[in-house]
């Protein structure tokens, strides 16, 4: 990071990170000093659709659950085991030289307003820390829940400690399939907030996914050819989650197709590729209205996740926000689709290091915790 780096020598630390859009694994080096963050290297590797498949099948109740998960949880290890041997290779860095993984695992099911809340991730940590050699922090979200939070989001203590700025009012926005803001005060003492804002990419995918069998829309370029249905985002726009105080999380669980059905009967009327559009403003638009009510004196809106590729999404969310800089993370050092992957490095080093990973500011926790088991190589 330009801002905060130095060139003491820091300790290694692998962050995988594979978040709801189960587009595939982000997994990155990098070098944690006491107070830098050096990003060394950076890897992806896709799902393969069999697999990408049964995550999907997970994420919503159905039949034969436990084999089902059971079989996944091993299957998804052995691939975060591959992404981390793709990384070494690529890096030349010997596994005897990393301190630790933090792997958040893949979010199956997330819900926090539960009778009783849970969350569950998969990728089992025993078995990357046998496949890898490497230590493994792993189930970060679980205790924030256990304390009374959302369990999410977990990255705004990691967005706080490198891009907090006491010179202006910034929101980290992270556009995965779930969008997330957190708001960064120039007031150093007051305190952060962060919190879901709906959906980023989720239902633009599972539409062009259902319509054209593509897994992502490309550029927004299907969305760009469509024109906004100002009754059916009225319609979308009635889901009560948008209107819910923070701290709240959420997730496929309620923003997908079934959900689109549920909210407008009528939606087999429309053109899909308005539909399309839609559905990119309702994510454009959810965003910047929470931006505006819990952060009105941000300057800077600074951008991470898979949606900072889609240029028409980021456009639209500029003409959205008026005077207010939009930029990625780019500029801060880190490429946007490895932030996630980086605060789950970072927070594997605060659980060795026995230092809180949450903001109960964020998540609702009654206190701060220590986050994650810990797995010895
Ligand atoms: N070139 C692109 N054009 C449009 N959308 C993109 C592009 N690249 C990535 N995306 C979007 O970003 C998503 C992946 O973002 P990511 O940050 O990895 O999300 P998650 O954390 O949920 O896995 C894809 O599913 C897709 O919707
Ligand atoms: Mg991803």
């Amino acid at each position: 990071m330009p801002a905060k780096a130095g060139n003491s020598i820091g300790s290694l630390y692998i962050g995988l990170m594979s978040g709801t859009s189960m587009d595939g694994i982000d997994a990155v080096l990098v070098e944690l000093g006491s107070n830098t963050t050096k990003l060394r290297g950076h890897t992806f590797l896709a799902w393969d659709d069999q697999t990408r498949a049964t995550l999907k099948q997970l994420a919503l109740p159905g039949d034969n659950e436990i084999e089902i998960l059971g079989v996944a949880d091993i299957e998804v290890a052995k691939q975060f085991a591959q992404a981390v041997s793709q990384l070494l290779e690529q890096t030349g860095v010997d596994r005897k030289q990393i301190k630790a993984i933090g792997s958040h695992g893949q979010t199956i099911r997330h819900r926090p307003s539960a009778r009783h809340p849970f969350t569950l991730q998969i990728g089992d940590p025993n078995q990357l820390a046998e496949l890898t050699g490497i230590t493994v922090t792993a189930d970060f979200r679980r205790r924030d829940m256990a304390a009374g939070g959302q369990g999410a989001p977990l990255a705004p203590a990691f967005h706080a400690a490198i891009l907090q700025d006491p010179s202006e009012d910034r929101v980290i926005l992270n556009l995965g399939g779930i969008a997330n803001i957190t708001v960064l005060p120039a007031n150093l003492q007051a305190g952060v907030i962060g919190f879901d804002t709906g959906p980023a990419n989720t239902l633009m995918d599972a539409w062009i996914t259902r319509c054209k069998q593509h897994t992502f829309d490309q550029d927004g370029a299907w969305a760009a050819s469509g024109v906004i249905q100002p009754e059916l985002l009225s319609s979308l726009f009635s889901e009560s989650y948008f209107k819910q105080a923070a701290p709240k999380s959420t997730g496929p669980e309620l923003f997908n197709l079934t959900w689109l059905e549920k909210q407008c009967p009528t939606i087999a009327n429309y053109n899909p590729a308005d539909i399309q559009a839609t559905l990119c403003a309702l994510s454009v638009q959810s965003i910047t209205q929470a931006i505006k009510r819990h952060a009105p004196d941000c300057s800077r809106v600074i951008c991470c996740g898979g949606g900072t590729r889609n240029g028409f999404f980021m456009r639209q969310l500029q003409q959205e926000l008026g005077q207010i800089t939009v930029e990625d993370t780019t500029n801060y050092g880190i490429a946007p689709e490895q932030i996630e992957a980086t605060a789950f490095a970072w927070l594997a080093s605060r659980t060795l290091e026995r230092l809180h990973g949450n903001l109960p500011s964020v998540t609702g926790a009654t206190h701060p915790v220590i986050l994650g088991g810990i797995y010895q190589a």
